[in-house]
C-alpha cells in the first residue's frame, strides 16, 4: 500500500494541474485540495494489488488512479451539509469547509467526467483494447450509480433514525461501499486480461471485503478518535445512522468482518490464487486503525 500510495499520489498530481489549467480558480483549486489529502489510497492498491497478482504487465497507476477519482468524489458528496454535514476529512477541514458549499458540490460533480479520463489514459498507457476499456467503464460507473454507491448513499439517509435489521444494513453497505471496492478489484483483474472464471472469483472477492470495510468503518466510527481517523469519531451515533455497530455491536460485528475477508481469500482460492498480496490487503481492511 506505500508503493501505491506514492505512485498514485504522483498521477493524482499530475492531473490535479492539468484541471487547474483547465477550470475556474475555485473549482480547480476544490479538486485539487481534495485528491490531494492523504487518503488510504485503498482502490487504486487493490487495482494494482490484482492486476499484478493476475499476471498484468505494465504500469497500470493511472488506471487505478481513476477508481480513487470516483472515491474522493463520493468523499467530497457525503461531507456535505445535505448529507452527513462533516467538518473534518483526511485530517483537513472538509472541501466545502474550505471552499463553500456550491463549489465543494460543482468539484465533486466534476470529478465524475475526470475519473472517466483518467480511467481512459490509464488503459491507453497500458495499450488495453476499446473491448476492454469499454468492460471497465461499465464497472466502474455502474458501480458509482444508481445501483451502487449513489443508491446506497440514498438508503443510508433514508434509515437515519429507522431501525433496520441486519439484511437491510447490509444492503446499505454493499452498495455504498461495496460497489466500488468490487470494481476496484474487477478493473484489476480486467485489465490484466484474466479468463471471465477469475474475474468473478476476483469479483467475489471484492464484494467480501468491500462490505468488511464498512462494517469496520462503522465500527471505528464508535470506538476509534478523530485523530485517528482523520475525521470526526462518533458521529453515526449523533447521526441516528444504521450500522453493524449498532444493528450488532461493535464485537460482533468485527467477527462478521473477518468471516468476511476469510471468505474473500477462499473465492480466490477456488480457482487456484494463492497471494500473499492480496491476502494481506483483505487483512488490513479488518485490522486497519484508520
Ligand atoms: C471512507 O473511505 C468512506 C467509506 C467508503 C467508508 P476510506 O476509509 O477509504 O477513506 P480514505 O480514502 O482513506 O480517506
Ligand atoms: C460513506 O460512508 C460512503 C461513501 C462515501 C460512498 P460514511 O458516511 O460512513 O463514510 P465516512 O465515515 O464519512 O468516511
Ligand atoms: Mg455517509
Ligand atoms: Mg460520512
Ligand atoms: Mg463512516
Amino acid at each position: 500500500m506505500r508503493d501505491a500510495r506514492s505512485s498514485i499520489d504522483g498521477v493524482l498530481a499530475e492531473w490535479c494541474d492539468r484541471v487547474q489549467r483547465e477550470l475556474p480558480d475555485e473549482i480547480g483549486a476544490a479538486i485539487a485540495y481534495s485528491l490531494g489529502a492523504s487518503g488510504k489510497r485503498l482502490r487504486p492498491a487493490l487495482v494494482l494489488g490484482v492486476f499484478s497478482e493476475l499476471g498484468g504487465a505494465g504500469d497500470a497507476t493511472e488506471l487505478a488512479a481513476a477508481l480513487e477519482v470516483i472515491h474522493t468524489y463520493s468523499l467530497v458528496h457525503d461531507d456535505l451539509p445535505c448529507m452527513d454535514d462533516d467538518d473534518l476529512r483526511r485530517g483537513r477541514p472538509t472541501t466545502h469547509r474550505r471552499f463553500g458549499i456550491a463549489a465543494a458540490t460543482e468539484a465533486g460533480f466534476r470529478m465524475v467526467p475526470l475519473a472517466a479520463r483518467v480511467l481512459t489514459a490509464g488503459a491507453t498507457r497500458l495499450g488495453l483494447s476499446s473491448g476492454t476499456l469499454a468492460a471497465m467503464g461499465r464497472e466502474v460507473f455502474q458501480a458509482a450509480g444508481a445501483s451502487g454507491m449513489i443508491g446506497g448513499q440514498v438508503l443510508d439517509l433514508e434509515a437515519e433514525g429507522q431501525r433496520l435489521d441486519a439484511s437491510a444494513v447490509g444492503e446499505i453497505h454493499r452498495k455504498k461501499t461495496g460497489a466500488l471496492i468490487t470494481a476496484s478489484a474487477v478493473v484489476g483483474a480486467l485489465a490484466a486480461g484474466a479468463p471471465p472464471v477469475r474475474v468473478e472469483a476476483v469479483r467475489d472477492f471484492g464484494r467480501e471485503i468491500g462490505f468488511a470495510f464498512q462494517v469496520v468503518d462503522d465500527v471505528l466510527d464508535a470506538t476509534a478518535t478523530s485523530q485517528e481517523l482523520g475525521k470526526t469519531a462518533g458521529k453515526d451515533a449523533r447521526q441516528h445512522k444504521a450500522t453493524f455497530a449498532t444493528v450488532y455491536g461493535n464485537e460482533a460485528a468485527l467477527a462478521q468482518a473477518r468471516a468476511s475477508t476469510r471468505n474473500a481469500v477462499d473465492h480466490l482460492a477456488v480457482v487456484g490464487i494463492h497471494s500473499s498480496l492480496l491476502a494481506g490487503l483483505a487483512n488490513f481492511v479488518v485490522s486497519r486503525r484508520s
